[in-house]
């Protein structure tokens, strides 16, 4: 089957309502226990996650959100038995494979993340077709983390400083946070704005460590396979309604009104 993902034309220029995040994260989480209290297997929850997936990148076309990023496979996650890592290996395939010239239609520009070589070949080999094929596009930018831990990513980035200092192509005194988020799975991506967890768990789980510094946090207690459009745009009125101070005051702080 073709995935669904609209191909209707992108808005123009910026038409973000005001409120409304540029970049939202995404950790799908609850997939299995969705299954479970159905009776199903574990698989039948990543299959209905998959759909979920679809309707999320269908909505933030529509929101208009500039960057989603997607947590699809944690480093982490290679501890699961074998049986349910092929199932995930499998559908990434599927995704890529079935939705890809949807997605190229509807102008998606997709980015994958997280190392590559450990995944089977055919997988690296479609990672880079779907980041070839829509290089050139300009409206959603779609990252999927694949195979991605954010202390991996960080440990790398340091790695290449110390080899870049060690052979004398950059001074340890050139190495600010900028410099080191150039050298991130991630540069040249705005941090995100928002990140919306699902399942009702509250954690970070290894995912955007750095990048999350100053996001906003929405946790649902719905499983992903759930995750619709109307809690998509819930999610976003809850940000809308927050008052970001990035480590500073606000107007109403120097005017010395409450908090709100
Ligand atoms: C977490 O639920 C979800 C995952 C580890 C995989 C997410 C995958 C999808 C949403 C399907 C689309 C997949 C790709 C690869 C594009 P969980 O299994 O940890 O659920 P649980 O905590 O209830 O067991």
């Amino acid at each position: 089957m073709r995935g669904m993902i609209s191909n209707k034309p992108i808005l123009a220029a910026d038409p973000r309502p005001r409120g409304v995040p540029a970049h939202v994260g995404v950790i799908m989480d609850g997939n299995g226990r969705w299954a479970a209290s159905r009776g199903l297997p574990r698989i039948e929850g990543h299959r209905r996650g998959l759909e979920a997936l679809r309707g999320a990148v269908r909505a933030a076309i529509d929101f208009g959100l500039d960057y989603l990023t997607v947590y699809s496979f944690s480093m982490e996650n290679w501890s699961r038995p074998l049986e349910e890592v092929a199932d995930l290996m499998g559908l990434l395939k599927r995704f890529i494979r079935n939705d890809l010239h949807d997605l190229h239609d509807a102008n998606v520009k997709v980015k994958v993340i997280g190392r590559r070589d450990d995944l089977q070949p055919d997988i690296r080999g479609l990672l880079v077709e779907a980041e070839e094929l829509t290089r050139a596009n300009t409206g959603l930018n779609l990252i999927v983390a694949f195979n991605y831990g954010a202390r991996q990513e960080i440990a790398a980035a340091a790695r290449t400083l110390a080899e870049d200092v060690a052979a004398g192509r950059i001074k340890p005194s050139d190495i600010d946070e900028a410099f080191f988020a150039q050298r991130l799975d991630t540069a040249g991506v705005p941090d995100p704005d928002l990140i919306i967890r699902t399942s009702g768990e509250k954690r970070l789980s290894n995912f955007l460590m750095w990048q999350a510094a100053y996001s906003e946090f929405v946790f649902l207690p719905m499983h992903w396979p759930d995750f619709d459009r109307k809690a998509f745009a819930a999610a976003l009125a809850e940000f809308g309604s927050r008052e970001r101070r990035f480590g500073g005051v606000t107007a109403a702080d120097e005017n010395g009104k409450a908090r709100t």
